[in-house]
């Protein structure tokens, strides 16, 4: 279980987590989505009581991060963004380690356990410096869950590594919801949407959605797209004359011509070519546009 109540962190004046409240329940794999510079590593370093709050409540199984940070990092197994390896180390030899370093006695069937996890164990005599990106991604994986954390919080872990290894890293994610609380963050919306049973996006410090995917994707959904092309006026001109329509929430340009963001169950498509001839230009094209996840999830980010 991971609370957290009005959490916010600032370096000197600047506030990189604004505030923010979730729960992440036992069994449950929750997303962080937010784009590069959002604050989910910042988030993650207070979870995982690396670094204190300025503000706010951050609790992991009961545990007051602040108050209790040797409790919480107990509890807590943590894949930082960047993983510090050890490349003259074995497979085996590393994970040996960290489970000495956690306090482990008699580790060699811990460590074979987890290595199986992970799906690694058949590489334990490989040097770190010999394994594949993914590899070693899921080697900071075994290393996160050798002394069985309640808790595993995954900073990026499908980041830079190649498409086959990725699909496999987040069922590992996956089937490490069964047992665990599972957070993870990401900023490839469809990934969090195959992964997580619950996703927050988070923007410049601040949460500015959440819920559960399907839930998520239609809160987002909500308005169609056009895109226009107007002949004859520039850029400022036609979005000034199409703004003006009720209805249209929102312009912006794109190629030669315009995304036109539509409120949900409005066709706007009669007043747009209707303006665009009374303004004196030309409607060189005018068609629905589906919107790729990315693309909604730039839509909800965008407007702030
Ligand atoms: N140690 C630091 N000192 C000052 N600013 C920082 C520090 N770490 C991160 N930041 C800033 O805080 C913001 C959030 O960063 P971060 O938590 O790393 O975001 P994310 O992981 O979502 O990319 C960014 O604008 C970043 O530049
Ligand atoms: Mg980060």
């Amino acid at each position: 279980m991971i609370e957290v109540q009005n959490l916010t962190k600032r370096y000197n004046n600047f506030l990189a987590v604004d505030n923010m409240s979730f729960t992440a329940k036992t069994g449950e794999i929750v997303g962080l989505l937010g784009p590069n510079g959002a604050g989910k590593t910042t988030t993650m370093r207070m979870l995982t009581g690396f670094m204190p709050p300025s503000e706010g409540i951050a609790k992991i199984a009961g545990f007051d991060v602040t108050e209790d940070s040797m409790e919480v990092r107990k509890r807590v197994g943590y894949l930082p963004e960047r993983v510090p390896i050890y490349p003259d180390m074995t497979v085996k030899g590393y994970i040996t380690f960290w489970a000495k370093l956690r306090g482990i006695r008699n580790p060699n069937q811990r460590v074979q356990h987890v290595l199986e996890t992970v799906n690694l164990s058949d590489r334990r005599n490989t040097l770190v410096r010999n394994l594949s990106k993914g590899m070693r991604q899921r080697l900071g994986l075994a290393q996160a869950l050798v002394h069985e954390p309640e808790v595993v919080i995954l900073d990026e872990p499908t980041i830079g590594i190649d498409p086959q290894q990725v699909i496999e890293v987040r069922e590992s994610v996956r089937q490490l919801g069964k047992k665990h609380t599972v957070l993870f963050s990401t900023h490839i919306l469809s990934e969090a949407e195959q992964v997580c049973d619950r996703v927050i996006i988070i923007n410049k410090g601040h949460i500015v959605a959440q819920g559960a995917p399907a839930t998520l994707r239609k809160q987002i959904q909500k308005g169609d797209h056009l895109y226009a092309q107007v002949g004859g006026a520039n850029a400022a001109t036609a979005g000034k004359l199409l703004s003006a329509i009720p209805g249209i929430e929102g312009i912006s340009p794109q190629g030669a011509g315009f995304t036109i963001r539509v409120k949900a169950g409005k066709d706007v498509r009669g007043e747009v070519a209707q303006k665009v001839v009374e303004g004196g230009y030309q409607l060189l094209e005018l068609r629905p546009v589906a919107m790729t996840l990315e693309e909604m999830f730039l839509d909800v980010v965008g407007k702030e």
